[in-house]
């Protein structure tokens, strides 16, 4: 997705969006560039590549103490300079970022085409600029921030913009339609971003925009208005993550960083929130549903990629331990099912940005229908955060790599959390609460002791990282598992691999082994052992070659596997925190091995913000 930055205030503007920008690399782009306005004039800096390039071009920046960013996702139009943004119109009146898709912007131009407009680029994103200006140039609007609103007020679609007018140089107007946007706040200085990492160690005082809200801002603060010319009373909300949070630490990439950090990452989701007494939790955020848990005749579990897994894992948690029915659906193919939609139902949205676009309009339309959703999520304030009726903080801490490892982990536990609480609600006795209490707190212990592996799972993934097909099987608690460990390895090795359930191996996938091909087999001590064993050896006589997660002293799977990752000692309903980390691990030094963009792969993007 794209990347938005703007800064109004007493200082440069150019050091601090490019900084900005820099912080949002990871969202993945192909191109960018820089407005300014200095002296009354409208001055831009646009590159083709990455972010080093623009600074290459432009070793000097542009002056100003005003001026707005993007690093550019092509949707609209090839990767090409004139594609770039900052947007200007043909009189250089305005200049326009823009996070998002207009929907109707081919019908606009033509129309504009029409009455002579000339246009240089082939983005949607130009139309927008064009839109604004003859607002101001043909007088109908007195102020940018009025232009802007009659501007968005004419395209469908998604923006999350910015924009500057040498008209108005003490002004940077914003708005929201879709795409987050954040203001940082400050002394005589405001910040803008698409996300509030790009703010970290500028201020901790942020404010969400809410969907149709334009923001009139300056350097002493700002003014929100919706389309309909309404003010918009706003929140200051304080972001939690420090600088040296999104810094690398000496680590080579932040997916390692976010591998290691996952013991205390799911620490901080539980600080709190178990209570060894009672044997339950204590999730404040979900006080929203009181008794109605005891009313709620199914969960409905909804995610896209990794939280998906996560959702899975959480399914199995909830029937196992809840007893209560639960499903794990793919966010936007429950939307597309015209999903029926009862008050029995709890639905439980999972998504670590929290802006994830197929689960935010998903959980608009359960809503929509009368359905209650509870958020899992990672972003303080982030779009899910504010729009469920109640939910749960992961607090993992900002997670920068595409790839999302400590969020699984922590959603994971997060929802470990939630079925404690539902089960001791029903029918979980104290004495069973309370071993799950412990086996969460030691949790952290035992996913340390799964990281010690990393050098020898490091040597295995040098060794297969060439393979053509890597499987990964496991049942039950394990299926969706092994799922986030394909997905991983997919996604930043771009191996081609699958995760499936033991059960299924003889309903087709079996005819894929062949001697020495690949697969990962989790077999934690679970009541699936047993016939993941024989899975093992169906596996074994057809020549794979078998690398396990089970438990050391398990003699039968190291007979049958080329190398066994031993698993500590742990709460079945824990066994996803443990045996997710080698799968981690082995797709991230295949892809080292293989020399791929670690945290910024091709083709993807960190938070999908468009459907
Ligand atoms: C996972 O490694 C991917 N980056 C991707 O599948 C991601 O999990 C998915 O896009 C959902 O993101 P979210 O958790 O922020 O909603």
């Amino acid at each position: 997705m794209c990347g938005i930055m703007g800064y109004i205030g007493k200082r440069e503007a150019w050091p601090i969006v490019m900084t900005g920008l820099k912080r949002l690399e990871y969202r993945g782009y192909d191109s960018a560039g820089v407005g300014t306005i200095y002296k009354n004039r409208l001055r831009v800096a646009k590159q083709v590549g990455h972010l080093s390039a623009l600074d290459r071009s432009y070793p000097e920046g542009l002056p100003g103490n005003v001026a707005i960013g993007h690093t550019r996702w092509a949707t609209h139009g090839g990767i090409t300079q004139e594609n770039c943004h900052p947007h200007v119109d043909p009189g250089r009146l305005v200049a326009v970022v823009h996070n998002g898709i207009i929907d109707n912007a081919e019908e606009i131009k033509e129309a504009l085409q029409k009455e002579g407009a000339s246009f240089r680029s082939e983005t949607d994103t130009e139309v927008l600029a064009h839109l604004i200006a003859r607002e101001l140039e043909e007088g109908r609007a007195s102020s940018l921030v009025e232009a802007v609103r009659a501007a968005l007020l004419r395209i469908h679609g998604t923006a999350g913009i910015l924009v500057l007018s040498r008209l108005e140089p003490e002004v940077i107007v914003a708005a929201r339609i879709g795409s987050p946007v954040v203001l940082g706040i400050s002394d005589e200085e405001t910040f803008i971003a698409s996300d509030p990492s790009a703010l970290v160690g500028h201020t901790t005082r942020i404010v969400f925009l809410d969907d149709s809200e334009v923001a009139e801002i300056t350097a002493r603060g700002f003014r929100t208005i919706d389309l309909q010319n309404r003010l918009r009373e706003k929140r200051v909300e304080q972001i939690e993550f420090a600088p040296d949070e999104i810094a690398l630490q000496g680590y080579r990439h932040y997916m390692l960083k976010e591998i290691a950090e996952q013991p205390a990452a799911i620490d901080r989701t539980l600080r709190g929130r178990t209570d060894m007494t009672s044997g339950t939790a204590r999730l404040g955020g979900l006080k929203e549903l009181g008794r109605r848990i005891f009313d709620f005749g199914r969960i409905t579990l909804f995610g896209c990629g990794t939280s998906l897994h996560a959702a899975g894992v959480g399914q199995f948690l909830m029937e196992r331990y809840a007893r209560i029915p639960a499903g794990a659906e793919d966010a936007a193919e429950l939307r597309s099912r015209n999903p029926i939609v009862s008050q029995d139902n709890l639905y439980v949205a999972i998504s670590q940005s929290g802006e994830t676009a197929d689960v935010l309009s998903t959980l608009r339309e359960i809503k929509m229908r009368g359905g209650m959703v509870a958020g899992i999520t990672n972003m303080v304030g982030s779009s899910i955060a504010r729009e469920t009726d109640c939910g749960v903080y992961i607090h993992a801490g900002p997670e920068i790599s595409v790839a999302s490892t400590k969020a699984f982990t922590s959603q994971v536990t997060a929802l470990s959390l939630m079925a404690l609480l539902f089960a001791r609600m029903r029918d979980l006795p104290a004495h069973e609460g309370r071993e799950w209490v412990g086996g969460l707190n030691d949790a952290s212990n035992e996913v340390h002791a799964m990281l010690v592996h990393r050098d020898r799972i490091k040597a295995l993934a040098e060794e297969y990282c060439r393979s053509q097909y890597v499987m990964f099987v496991g049942r039950g608690i394990s299926y969706p598992v092994a799922r986030e460990g394909a997905l991983k390895l997919k996604e930043i090795a771009y191996i081609p691999c699958d995760g499936l359930s033991g059960a299924d191996m003889k309903h087709g996938p079996l005819s894929l082994i062949e001697q020495d091909s690949p697969v990962w087999a989790i077999v934690p001590p679970d009541e699936t052992r047993e016939r993941m064993v024989g899975n093992l050896q169906e596996l074994k006589a057809r020549g794979a070659a078998i690398l396990a997660v089970a438990a050391p002293e398990d003699e039968e799977v190291a007979r049958l596997a080329q190398f066994v990752i031993p698993l500590p000692p742990h709460h079945p309903a824990c066994s996803p925190l443990l045996t997710v980390v080698p799968l981690q691990l082995f797709a991230y030094y295949a892809a080292v091995a293989l020399g791929r963009n670690i945290d910024k792969p091709r083709n993807l993007a960190k938070s999908v913000t468009v459907e």
